[in-house]
């Protein structure tokens, strides 16, 4: 009988019903699987959530670092757990966190522009926007080499006219707890866990100690609902989304109108 579950329950890991992901992820030989109503009746609600409906992937974000007590943390953390998250990172805290940003490229984490010193973007001078972006880009190149640093404007303000001078996909997001605010890991991790639906872009800083001990939390939790932490970059590959240069994107299906 154990034997004859585990079979099915292999079955089960398919994805059988409704299934919207790419191509590339589908299994060729995916199709209505029937399943015997008593090895139905032997599992668990939760339990059959998480074997029969499609993989839930969310991106996890983290601004305002790096900052070497908190981040280092949350990198043990999320090593631990085989989870991804993008780093979207201030140019003024780079120095002396060359290490950790490697660091953050070798375990397969996406880091992003926060600009140099956390600046209203919108509205702004256009030269110093553009000074902004390009000497936190200048610093990330040193520090962990060539590659696209996609931007996440501080506040998620930005205008139209500026938006023009951005010539990488500009990223906000889609669940806010307002960890900042909260300081409080708990109702932090309660805030997000509460609401977040697969494809969402969920916003935290890793300069808090109490975000990081959330963060921690929220990636228990919801892999054991199913869901599975990746990069933007991966959440916008997995939903066959082409990010534009110049567009603010709340997560892969969603762009946020420019002021
Ligand atoms: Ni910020």
């Amino acid at each position: 009988m154990k034997k004859m579950k585990s079979a099915l329950l292999a079955l089960l890991l398919l994805p059988v019903w409704g299934c919207s992901r790419p191509a590339e992820l589908e299994s060729p030989a995916a199709g209505p699987a029937e399943i015997p109503l008593e090895i139905l009746g032997e599992l668990d609600g939760d339990t059959l959530e998480t074997l029969v409906e499609e993989p839930k992937y969310v991106a996890l974000t983290f601004d305002d670092g790096p900052r070497a007590s908190t981040t280092s943390r949350l990198l043990d953390g999320l090593l631990e757990r085989g989870a991804a998250a993008t780093f979207f990172v201030i140019g003024q805290q780079i120095p002396g966190n060359e290490a950790l940003l490697r660091r953050m490229a070798a375990e397969g984490h996406q880091i992003g522009n926060h600009t140099y010193s956390h600046v209203r973007l919108a509205g702004a001078d256009k030269d110093a926007v553009v000074e902004e972006i390009h000497k936190t880009e200048v610093m990330l190149q040193a520090a962990v080499g060539q590659g696209s640093f996609w931007l996440r404007p501080p506040y998620g303000r930005m205008d139209e006219q500026r938006a023009e001078l951005v010539n990488t996909p500009m990223i906000y997001w889609s669940v806010d707890p307002q960890d900042w605010k909260l300081l409080d890991a708990a109702k932090v991790a309660d805030a997000v866990t509460g609401c977040v639906r697969p494809g969402d872009i969920i916003l935290l800083h890793d300069f808090y100690p109490t975000s990081v001990d959330a963060a921690l939390e929220i990636v228990d939790r919801l892999q054991a609902r199913g869901f599975a932490f990746v990069t933007v970059e991966e959440l916008f590959r997995i939903q066959g989304v082409e990010p534009q240069a110049g567009s603010l994107y709340a997560c892969p299906n969603r762009t946020r109108c420019l002021e």
